[in-house]
Protein backbone atom coordinates (compact mmCIF):
# COMPACT_ATOMS: atom_id res chain seq x y z
CA UNK A 1 0.00 0.00 0.00
CA UNK A 2 1.52 3.31 -0.85
CA UNK A 3 1.25 5.48 1.94
CA UNK A 4 1.55 9.75 1.44
CA UNK A 5 4.01 11.52 3.43
CA UNK A 6 3.52 14.31 5.69
CA UNK A 7 -0.11 14.19 6.05
CA UNK A 8 -2.28 14.85 8.87
CA UNK A 9 -3.53 11.55 10.45
CA UNK A 10 -6.75 11.26 12.90
CA UNK A 11 -7.93 7.96 14.82
CA UNK A 12 -10.91 8.36 16.89
CA UNK A 13 -12.59 5.19 18.72
CA UNK A 14 -15.74 5.70 21.20
CA UNK A 15 -18.75 3.86 22.16
CA UNK A 16 -22.13 4.55 19.98
CA UNK A 17 -23.73 7.99 20.28
CA UNK A 18 -20.96 10.00 22.50
CA UNK A 19 -20.29 12.77 19.12
CA UNK A 20 -17.63 10.80 17.83
CA UNK A 21 -19.08 11.05 13.88
CA UNK A 22 -20.20 15.13 14.69
CA UNK A 23 -16.13 15.86 15.90
CA UNK A 24 -14.96 13.64 13.08
CA UNK A 25 -16.88 15.72 10.28
CA UNK A 26 -15.59 19.19 12.24
CA UNK A 27 -12.28 17.98 11.85
CA UNK A 28 -12.39 16.86 8.29
CA UNK A 29 -13.99 20.21 7.46
CA UNK A 30 -11.53 22.48 9.39
CA UNK A 31 -8.60 20.45 8.27
CA UNK A 32 -9.45 19.48 5.05
CA UNK A 33 -9.46 15.84 5.79
CA UNK A 34 -11.03 12.50 4.33
CA UNK A 35 -13.89 11.20 6.97
CA UNK A 36 -14.26 7.79 6.95
CA UNK A 37 -17.34 6.59 9.14
CA UNK A 38 -15.58 2.52 9.35
CA UNK A 39 -19.27 1.63 11.66
CA UNK A 40 -21.10 2.31 8.42
CA UNK A 41 -18.86 -0.53 7.03
CA UNK A 42 -20.01 -2.73 9.57
CA UNK A 43 -23.13 -1.64 8.87
CA UNK A 44 -23.20 -2.53 5.29
CA UNK A 45 -22.32 -5.53 6.20
CA UNK A 46 -24.71 -5.79 8.99
CA UNK A 47 -27.57 -5.18 6.28
CA UNK A 48 -26.38 -7.11 3.70
CA UNK A 49 -26.57 -10.30 6.10
CA UNK A 50 -29.99 -9.15 7.81
CA UNK A 51 -31.85 -8.43 4.46
CA UNK A 52 -30.40 -11.54 2.75
CA UNK A 53 -32.82 -14.87 3.12
CA UNK A 54 -29.59 -17.60 2.55
CA UNK A 55 -27.30 -17.73 4.15
CA UNK A 56 -24.33 -15.93 2.91
CA UNK A 57 -20.62 -17.59 2.22
CA UNK A 58 -17.54 -15.39 3.06
CA UNK A 59 -16.42 -15.42 -0.71
CA UNK A 60 -20.28 -13.27 -1.12
CA UNK A 61 -19.20 -11.04 1.50
CA UNK A 62 -15.65 -10.74 0.67
CA UNK A 63 -17.04 -9.86 -3.03
CA UNK A 64 -18.98 -7.54 -1.69
CA UNK A 65 -16.61 -5.58 0.45
CA UNK A 66 -14.01 -5.36 -2.45
CA UNK A 67 -16.71 -3.56 -4.34
CA UNK A 68 -17.49 -1.13 -1.12
CA UNK A 69 -17.49 2.47 -2.74
CA UNK A 70 -17.34 5.83 0.21
CA UNK A 71 -21.07 6.57 -1.43
CA UNK A 72 -22.49 3.47 -0.57
CA UNK A 73 -22.04 4.36 3.33
CA UNK A 74 -24.20 7.08 2.64
CA UNK A 75 -27.64 5.23 2.54
CA UNK A 76 -30.04 6.19 5.10
CA UNK A 77 -31.12 2.84 5.40
CA UNK A 78 -27.91 2.04 7.55
CA UNK A 79 -29.12 4.14 9.74
CA UNK A 80 -31.41 2.06 11.33
CA UNK A 81 -30.96 0.38 14.89
CA UNK A 82 -31.40 -3.12 13.79
CA UNK A 83 -28.71 -2.21 11.11
CA UNK A 84 -26.23 -1.25 13.98
CA UNK A 85 -27.54 -4.45 16.32
CA UNK A 86 -26.72 -7.08 13.18
CA UNK A 87 -22.99 -4.70 12.94
CA UNK A 88 -22.26 -5.06 16.11
CA UNK A 89 -23.12 -9.15 15.80
CA UNK A 90 -20.88 -9.52 12.79
CA UNK A 91 -18.15 -7.34 13.88
CA UNK A 92 -16.50 -9.67 16.53
CA UNK A 93 -15.84 -11.61 13.38
CA UNK A 94 -11.97 -11.80 12.53
CA UNK A 95 -12.39 -12.79 8.68
CA UNK A 96 -14.57 -10.23 8.16
CA UNK A 97 -12.24 -7.47 9.91
CA UNK A 98 -9.69 -8.77 8.20
CA UNK A 99 -11.68 -8.59 4.79
CA UNK A 100 -12.17 -4.47 5.64
CA UNK A 101 -9.04 -4.03 6.70
CA UNK A 102 -7.13 -2.68 3.80
CA UNK A 103 -10.02 -0.35 2.55
CA UNK A 104 -9.50 1.33 6.07
CA UNK A 105 -5.87 1.57 5.78
CA UNK A 106 -5.83 3.22 2.22
CA UNK A 107 -8.25 6.12 3.89
CA UNK A 108 -6.43 6.65 6.53
CA UNK A 109 -2.38 6.64 4.74
CA UNK A 110 -3.36 6.91 1.16
CA UNK A 111 -6.60 9.70 1.35
CA UNK A 112 -6.94 11.47 -2.18
CA UNK A 113 -4.61 14.44 -3.35
CA UNK A 114 -7.49 16.62 -2.39
CA UNK A 115 -6.81 16.12 1.03
CA UNK A 116 -4.04 17.21 3.56
CA UNK A 117 -4.84 13.66 5.52
CA UNK A 118 -7.30 11.34 7.24
CA UNK A 119 -9.82 11.10 9.72
CA UNK A 120 -11.67 7.91 10.97
CA UNK A 121 -13.64 7.00 13.68
CA UNK A 122 -14.75 3.14 14.80
CA UNK A 123 -14.05 0.91 17.59
CA UNK A 124 -10.21 -0.06 16.86
CA UNK A 125 -8.87 3.04 15.19
CA UNK A 126 -6.81 3.53 17.75
CA UNK A 127 -5.83 0.16 18.85
CA UNK A 128 -5.42 -1.99 14.94
CA UNK A 129 -6.20 0.27 11.97
CA UNK A 130 -4.44 3.67 12.48
CA UNK A 131 -1.85 2.54 15.59
CA UNK A 132 0.68 5.35 13.58
CA UNK A 133 -1.96 8.08 13.94
CA UNK A 134 -0.38 12.00 14.60
CA UNK A 135 -3.95 12.21 16.65
CA UNK A 136 -5.65 9.73 19.02
CA UNK A 137 -8.44 10.74 20.87
CA UNK A 138 -11.35 8.36 22.81
CA UNK A 139 -14.45 10.23 22.86
CA UNK A 140 -16.79 9.15 24.94
CA UNK A 141 -20.42 10.65 27.06
CA UNK A 142 -22.41 8.76 29.66
CA UNK A 143 -24.96 6.34 28.78
CA UNK A 144 -27.84 8.59 28.97
CA UNK A 145 -26.46 11.01 27.58
CA UNK A 146 -25.96 9.01 24.26
CA UNK A 147 -29.18 7.65 24.66
CA UNK A 148 -31.22 11.15 24.28
CA UNK A 149 -29.03 11.76 21.55
CA UNK A 150 -29.11 9.00 19.19
CA UNK A 151 -32.73 8.97 20.12
CA UNK A 152 -33.22 12.53 18.68
CA UNK A 153 -31.40 11.62 15.78
CA UNK A 154 -33.77 8.39 14.75
CA UNK A 155 -36.91 10.26 15.99
CA UNK A 156 -35.65 13.07 13.17
CA UNK A 157 -35.42 10.22 10.63
CA UNK A 158 -39.25 9.61 11.21
CA UNK A 159 -38.02 6.03 12.92
CA UNK A 160 -39.94 4.05 15.51
CA UNK A 161 -38.21 3.50 18.69
CA UNK A 162 -38.56 4.36 22.60
CA UNK A 163 -36.05 5.97 24.31
CA UNK A 164 -35.78 2.84 26.46
CA UNK A 165 -35.06 0.65 23.59
CA UNK A 166 -32.47 3.12 22.35
CA UNK A 167 -30.44 2.92 25.27
CA UNK A 168 -30.86 -0.95 25.72
CA UNK A 169 -29.64 -1.36 22.28
CA UNK A 170 -26.36 0.47 23.14
CA UNK A 171 -25.76 -0.91 26.30
CA UNK A 172 -26.36 -4.18 24.51
CA UNK A 173 -23.42 -2.93 21.53
CA UNK A 174 -21.36 -1.50 24.34
CA UNK A 175 -20.98 -5.02 26.00
CA UNK A 176 -20.64 -6.79 22.67
CA UNK A 177 -18.28 -3.64 21.36
CA UNK A 178 -16.26 -3.98 24.61
CA UNK A 179 -16.17 -7.77 25.30
CA UNK A 180 -15.50 -9.68 22.37
CA UNK A 181 -12.17 -11.19 21.11
CA UNK A 182 -10.85 -9.25 18.10
CA UNK A 183 -10.32 -5.94 18.38
CA UNK A 184 -12.69 -4.48 21.18
CA UNK A 185 -13.44 -1.14 21.65
CA UNK A 186 -10.64 0.23 24.38
CA UNK A 187 -8.83 3.44 25.20
CA UNK A 188 -5.50 3.26 24.22
CA UNK A 189 -3.27 4.46 26.69
CA UNK A 190 -1.46 7.24 23.89
CA UNK A 191 -5.28 7.83 23.20
CA UNK A 192 -6.43 11.72 24.54
CA UNK A 193 -9.73 11.21 26.42
CA UNK A 194 -13.04 13.61 25.45
CA UNK A 195 -15.86 13.19 27.51
CA UNK A 196 -18.85 14.92 25.58
CA UNK A 197 -21.27 14.77 28.58
CA UNK A 198 -21.35 18.22 29.35
CA UNK A 199 -20.14 19.60 26.24
CA UNK A 200 -21.60 21.07 23.64
CA UNK A 201 -20.73 20.20 19.61
CA UNK A 202 -18.74 23.36 19.59
CA UNK A 203 -17.07 23.12 22.93
CA UNK A 204 -15.79 19.66 22.16
CA UNK A 205 -14.57 20.79 18.99
CA UNK A 206 -12.76 23.78 20.34
CA UNK A 207 -11.11 21.33 23.11
CA UNK A 208 -9.94 18.70 20.33
CA UNK A 209 -8.81 21.77 17.75
CA UNK A 210 -6.50 23.13 20.69
CA UNK A 211 -4.76 20.22 21.22
CA UNK A 212 -3.82 19.38 17.11
CA UNK A 213 -3.13 23.30 16.43
CA UNK A 214 -0.44 23.17 19.37
CA UNK A 215 1.34 19.94 18.00
CA UNK A 216 1.00 20.82 14.68
CA UNK A 217 2.77 24.53 15.54
CA UNK A 218 5.36 22.37 17.03
CA UNK A 219 5.49 20.25 13.79
CA UNK A 220 5.23 22.60 11.73
CA UNK A 221 6.31 25.68 13.12
CA UNK A 222 3.05 27.33 12.32
CA UNK A 223 -0.50 26.66 10.76
O1 LIG B 1 -20.11 3.45 14.72
P1 LIG B 1 -21.37 2.67 14.54
O2 LIG B 1 -22.26 2.72 15.72
O3 LIG B 1 -22.06 3.02 13.27
O4 LIG B 1 -20.88 1.15 14.37
C1 LIG B 1 -21.76 0.06 14.23
C2 LIG B 1 -21.09 -1.18 14.80
O5 LIG B 1 -19.98 -1.54 13.96
C3 LIG B 1 -20.48 -1.01 16.18
O6 LIG B 1 -21.39 -1.26 17.22
C4 LIG B 1 -19.34 -2.01 16.18
O7 LIG B 1 -19.76 -3.29 16.58
C5 LIG B 1 -18.93 -2.09 14.73
N1 LIG B 1 -17.68 -1.38 14.47
C6 LIG B 1 -16.50 -2.03 14.71
N2 LIG B 1 -15.31 -1.45 14.41
C7 LIG B 1 -15.27 -0.23 13.87
C8 LIG B 1 -16.46 0.48 13.64
C9 LIG B 1 -17.66 -0.12 13.96
O8 LIG B 1 -16.49 -3.16 15.22
N3 LIG B 1 -14.09 0.30 13.56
Amino acid sequence: MNIRKNIITVAIDSPAAAGAGTQAKLISQYYNLMYLDTGKIYRLIGKLILKSKKKLTYKIIKKKIDKIKIKDLNSKSLLDDDVALSASKIAKNKKIRQFVKNFQKKCAYDPPLKYAGSVLDGRDITSVIMRQAMFKFYITANIKVRAERRFRELRKLKKKITLLDVEKSLKKRDYLDKNREHSPLKKTKDSILINTSKLSKKASFKKIKTIMDKKLKKIHGSI
